[in-house]
């Protein structure tokens, strides 16, 4: 692990629910290794998180270890990064704790992934569904963190936390740096193959909406084949046509090559030519991730030693933090 202090902190995080997918890797995992030279980076896999959702524990289990040998075969570098579990380290539910008492009702009220799970999960608006946005918080403000890259979904979070800082800072002086968001500027938003003016989500009942990043190439073929465009012929980058913008954006993102170079491409060809590459593009993406990722996975005993090395580095990382803040609320310190 690089331990070098001058280099400013890098953090994000993804919840261990449902199956990674191309929105994920474009919206984030994909700056996440750009990044990871420029930054000392922390990537964590936010388990309490996902808690807020119920969980077959089992799946639970096994999707962690998924998550990571996905993120390893994705390219991120441990021995550049630290990765771990969001678990492993209690300094972020004993952050949160304290992040509660400086976060009002009205601002989560506000929240719009609130509003949107709990119309999903009625069943089960639970404390920690609401309360979901401090411990994500806690995550970023426990190290220190410059950047945090994410889709445009978490930026209400991004600002939120920020708030949170401030407010903290002002009333206690300088405790926590405050952090900013990294969105991208192409494929901060992938949405749903079905439905593009829904988001693409990895947790869609219907697996037809996403390409997994573990999808058998005929399968992701298929999905991007059967994507929904509208009843236009020209391949276009324009937002009344939402279905064949997100193909192009996903196409953009994937190749690096501009909206502009990819329509004039296609100009007088129509969609099914279009959809065809573009399969081709992103099976051609998948298969080596796929090759590593079966590789990763099959060492168990691997991932647990990286994650035991992870915590241990994430949990003195934050120390420095947590006694900063337990010092400046008035808690004395325990005896030795
Ligand atoms: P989630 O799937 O909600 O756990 O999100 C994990 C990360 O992927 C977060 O940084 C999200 O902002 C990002 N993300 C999720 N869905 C999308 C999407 N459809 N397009 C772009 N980024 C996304
Ligand atoms: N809330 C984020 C999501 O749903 C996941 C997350 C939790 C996160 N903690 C974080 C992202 C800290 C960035 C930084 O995608």
């Amino acid at each position: 692990m690089n331990d070098t202090k001058s280099k400013p902190v890098l953090l994000s995080g993804i919840q261990p629910s449902g199956n990674l997918m191309i929105g994920n890797y474009i919206g984030a995992l994909k700056n996440w290794v750009r990044l990871q030279d420029e930054y000392e980076c922390l990537f964590v896999l936010v388990d309490m998180h996902a808690i807020t959702v119920r969980q077959k524990p089992a799946d639970l289990r096994s999707r962690c270890f998924d998550f990571i040998a996905l993120y390893l075969a994705c390219g991120i570098d441990p021995k550049k990064s630290t990765v771990f579990v969001q678990s492993h380290v209690p300094s972020h539910a004993e952050l949160m704790w304290v992040l509660n008492c400086f976060t009002y009702m009205g601002e989560l009220n506000r929240m719009t992934q609130f509003k949107d799970k709990s119309k999903r999960h009625e069943e089960n608006v639970n404390a920690g569904l609401f309360t979901y946005p401090v411990l994500m918080a806690a995550d970023i403000l426990l190290y220190q963190a410059d950047l945090v890259p994410v889709g445009a979904d978490q930026k209400q979070h991004l600002e939120l936390t920020r708030d949170i800082a401030e407010r903290f800072n002002n009333e206690f002086g300088e405790t926590f740096r405050v952090p900013e968001p990294y969105i991208p500027p192409v494929g901060a938003r992938v949405m749903s193959l079905q439905d593009p003016t829904a988001k693409m989500s990895k947790s869609d009942v219907n697996p037809r909406n996403y390409i997994g990043l573990l999808d058998p190439p005929d399968v992701a073929r298929n999905k991007i084949k059967r994507a929904v465009t509208d009843s236009g012929a020209e391949v276009a980058y324009d937002e009344s046509r939402p279905g064949i913008t997100n193909l192009v954006s996903i196409h953009s993102a994937i190749s690096g090559d501009s909206y502009e170079v990819i329509t004039d491409r296609y100009a007088g060809k129509g969609y099914a030519q279009f959809k065809e590459d573009l399969a081709e593009i992103v099976v051609e993406f998948l298969k080596p991730v796929q090759e590593r990722y079966n590789d990763i996975r099959s060492s168990k005993s691997d991932l647990e030693q990286l994650l035991n090395d992870g915590a241990e580095h994430a949990f003195r990382r934050g120390r420095k933090t947590m006694s900063k803040v337990y010092r400046k609320i008035g808690f004395i310190q325990r005896g030795r």
